[in-house]
């Protein structure tokens, strides 16, 4: 495994890969990703990280006899590029317990609302449905249920009453795109630790490394 390197899995259209990707290139984030990995061929994300001169492949999960069998793959895929992170980006699928233990605190997942509240898919359209006031997004520790482990970093946009589900999805990408990196560079600062569902976020200078070794 090498250190500071990202595999981020995709489905669609990529747009937080590439926001990853720039923070990367522009060093807000000290890592660099080594892999992007989809389960769908023609996602439209998989142009976007070639353009960006990156690694990509695809991994279907037809052809393989089980779901497990599947996700052992997808991981020794992701062993293989010596990836440390993986940050799951608008990837649609559930990862089972096998593959959460295998990588245990070491998967991050976005998501386009303030969990717990809307989990599953379309939150932005949940949210709008609901008539919420406020949603937003959140960066957080994958566990074995969907949406649902510690949370490491949320924002919040505004919701207007004459807003459509289409422009509260729009102004929470735009944050999603803000808020990812901080996640990941935290992560690679050693920052983040765990205290059962609790993210503390140490401050600079002190990482949870250096506490571990104290
Ligand atoms: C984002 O809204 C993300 O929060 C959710 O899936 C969407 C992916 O969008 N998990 P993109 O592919 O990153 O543009």
């Amino acid at each position: 495994m090498s250190h500071n390197s990202i595999a981020v899995l995709i489905s669609g259209r990529g747009s937080n890969m590439l926001a990853l990707q720039r923070a990367c290139a522009d060093g807000r984030v000290a890592a660099r990703i080594v892999l992007v990995l989809s389960n769908d061929p023609a996602a439209a994300g998989l142009a976007l990280a070639r353009e960006q001169g990156l690694r990509v492949e695809a991994l279907e999960r037809r052809g393989f006899p089980s779901r497990a069998a599947y996700e052992q793959a997808l991981g020794d895929r992701i062993e293989a590029s010596g990836a440390e992170l993986i940050c799951l980006a608008g990837f649609m699928r559930r990862l089972g317990p096998g593959f959460v233990q295998r990588f245990r605190g070491r998967v991050l997942n976005i998501h386009p609302s303030l969990l717990p509240a809307f989990p599953g898919l379309d939150a932005q359209h949940q949210a709008w449905e609901y008539g919420a006031r406020v949603s937003g997004c959140t960066v957080h520790f994958v566990d074995q249920q969907l949406d649902h482990g510690p949370i490491i970093l949320q924002q919040v946009v505004e919701v207007d009453p004459r807003d459509s589900a289409e422009s509260i999805a729009g102004r929470i990408l735009e944050r999603e795109h803000d808020t990812y990196w901080r996640a990941v560079q935290l992560y690679f600062e050693r920052r983040l630790e765990l205290e059962g569902r609790r993210v503390m976020i140490l401050p600079r200078g002190r990482s949870a490394d250096a506490r571990q070794s104290e």
